[in-house]
């Protein structure tokens, strides 16, 4: 199979990633935290360094600013709920995912979306037009998952910083495929899934918190620390990570992060722009075909949509799997707003197609081809 979902998860990994969350299962197996043998020991250590691994990729100092969650979305929830009150004037864009979009809505926050373009993302003289006094938070993804449009991070976190308002990044897009450092771009509220560029497995995520942002936790519960105390610590990581948890995954993800520190998110993000470069070249020969987002450029994310004209960009994704047994996402991809944007939510979405850091030359060209096909 031609495997080219990356943006919904990435696949295949590394084989350190298998091995190292089946190791955890065998042989690391005790709850980290919470008992004084070996196995226990083995286990915390597994989740200590994830959170090392993770806080150096993401430029963070202080490695106990990295709270491990399921998923970017759980990452999402835990900053927008513990930040905002109901009601808050909150700036974000037409980019974002609905995992933005539904805590909001959920919040009735005051939502001013800043249109982002689908070359160029958000114009930040366009999004400091929208920040008011009372702004309580700018919430921007970095790499669109319908377009692959990068937003300018490091000026909006300038903007953001100058007027003292927190800055929230959604980086499901981008963690482990572009460069982020939290600290030289005023972000402060990451949310990264460990499952997609970071190469660990499902179940795996994670947001940083910096010191200006005082979250409230979504979850109370056991930590293994201060357990006289029926108040949840203060003390972080434990104050956002109740619970036992997925030590497994982490242990892969630790083995993801490895991985991408051994060859450098700069030739990881090369190697996707050269693939992307490719599809954009032969997918723009097909008749009838319209692309969306950011030309061919040495930066261009590994995320390409299409429509082709006369055919549903459902039925696309169903021959690609059926017939040539490549697989594609298809659809509004949980973000509608882009594809208002686009013009194409009316239509039932976009073909995407969003290529890995193992996804090689000949897998792009037969998907070409197959699309080809398709049109002809
Ligand atoms: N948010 C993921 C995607 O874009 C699942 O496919």
């Amino acid at each position: 199979m031609i495997y080219l979902d990356n943006a919904a998860t990435s696949w295949p990994k590394p084989e350190a990633v298998y091995a190292a969350a089946d190791r955890a299962l065998r042989e690391q197996s005790g709850n980290p935290g919470r008992s004084g043998h070996k196995l226990s020991l083995a286990a915390g250590r597994l989740i200590e360094e994830a959170r090392l691994l993770a806080a150096r990729l993401f430029g963070v100092s202080e490695p106990e600013r990295i709270v491990f969650t399921a998923s970017a979305t759980e990452a999402l929830n835990l900053a927008l709920h513990g930040l905002l009150r109901p009601g808050a004037h909150v700036v974000t864009s037409s980019a974002e995912h609905n995992s933005v979009i539904r805590p909001l809505a959920a919040l009735s926050a005051e939502v001013s979306k800043v249109p982002a373009d689908l070359a160029a993302g958000v114009d930040p003289d366009r999004l400091e037009a929208a920040l008011r006094p009372d702004t309580a938070l700018v919430a921007i993804t970095h790499i669109s998952n319908v377009t692959g449009t990068e937003n300018p991070i490091r000026e909006i976190g300038a903007l953001c910083r100058a007027r003292g308002i927190p800055f929230l990044v959604d980086a499901a897009q981008s963690a482990g495929a572009a460069p982020i450092d939290t600290e030289g771009m005023n972000i402060d509220l990451l949310a990264f899934p460990g499952h997609k560029g970071l190469l660990g497995p499902q179940g795996t995520g994670g947001l940083y918190v910096g010191a200006a942002a005082a979250l409230r936790p979504l979850k109370q519960g056991g930590t293994g620390s201060f357990s006289a105390s029926a108040r949840q610590p203060a003390r972080l990581p434990d104050r956002y990570e109740s619970g036992t948890p997925n030590t497994p995954g982490l242990a892969g993800l630790a083995a993801g992060l490895r991985y991408i520190a051994e060859i450098g998110v700069g030739r990881i993000r090369a190697r996707e722009a050269e693939l992307a470069n490719r599809l954009l070249a032969g997918l723009a020969t097909i008749p009838g075909l319209r692309l969306f987002g950011p030309p061919p450029g040495p930066t261009r994310a590994g995320v390409v949509s299409f429509t082709l004209e006369g055919h549903d960009a459902m039925d696309i994704s169903f021959i690609l799997d059926d017939s040539f047994d490549i697989a594609v996402r298809a659809g509004l991809h949980c973000a509608p707003d882009a594809h208002a944007a686009a013009g194409t939510l009316s239509a039932g979405g976009t073909v995407r197609i969003s290529a890995g850091c193992f996804t090689t030359e000949e897998e792009i060209d037969r998907c070409v081809e197959a699309v080809g096909e398709i049109a002809g």
